[in-house]
């Protein structure tokens, strides 16, 4: 059976688009069993749609508050069974039931700890940093906080404005995510303080140790697919 990604979208979805592409291919090792989105009428639900994926829509204003609303989601998201939730452009800070029902991987167009928030590759451009990226992290409670899994660099241009600088940014960030949603999928993953190990990094063999040589089998944060 394979791994059940539950895919969270914001806007045009073209992250999830890269993930549906790449899990057309059974090797892959997982399926998008689901998108969920904060708002009506977007791309990225149309695209899930027209992949034949499940779709559900939970908007904070439908609810009392926050709370409700985390609550709400974590239960449409269980009803998907996901073994991994994947923020890709969902533009909602999650809340600690989600996070505490399912392992949530995030992309983010800057490296972290650089620029985190909504406007990342605003905050960036205007800062003046000639090398910006993205970087792909398990989610904590904290606005863009979680630990690192992989980060990829991009050069700012010469009259670089937002939009164009975002646009390199995507191109470099749909590939990270897909390659390691993938890993994560097949080999599972281990977290270790602010480390995050995935299987197969070592070899192709899944790694039993932290770099202490600490046995991580038993480990309540070991992930195996
Ligand atoms: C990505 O750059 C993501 O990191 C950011 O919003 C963008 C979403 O793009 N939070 P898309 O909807 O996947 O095209």
């Amino acid at each position: 059976m394979s791994f059940r990604l539950v895919v969270l979208v914001s806007g045009s979805g073209t992250n999830l688009q890269a993930l549906l592409d790449a899990t057309a291919d059974e090797a892959f090792g997982a399926r998008v069993v689901a998108v969920g989105a904060d708002r009506d009428g977007i791309e990225g639900l149309a695209r899930a749609e027209r992949a034949g994926v499940p779709t559900f829509v939970r908007k904070v204003s439908d609810h009392s508050g926050r709370e409700a609303w985390d609550e709400a989601l974590a239960e449409q998201i269980a009803e998907f069974k996901p073994d991994l939730v994947v923020s890709a452009g969902f533009m909602k800070i999650l809340g600690p039931r989600v996070l505490g029902m399912f392992p949530v991987v995030n992309t983010h167009p800057a490296l972290l700890p650089s620029f985190p928030g909504a406007h990342a590759v605003r905050d960036a451009l205007s800062y003046g940093v000639r090398l910006t990226g993205c970087t792909v992290h398990l989610v904590d409670s904290g606005v863009d906080t979680g630990p690192v899994i992989a980060q990829e660099a991009v050069a700012v241009r010469e009259g670089d404005d937002e939009d164009s600088l975002h646009e390199r940014i995507k191109d470099v960030e749909r590939g990270l995510l897909v390659e390691i949603v993938g890993r994560m999928a097949r080999y599972g993953w281990t977290v270790s303080g602010r480390t995050v190990r995935l299987g197969g990094e070592q070899g192709g063999e899944y790694d039993d140790h932290d770099d202490l040589g600490r046995d991580l089998r038993n480990q309540e944060d070991t992930h195996r697919p």
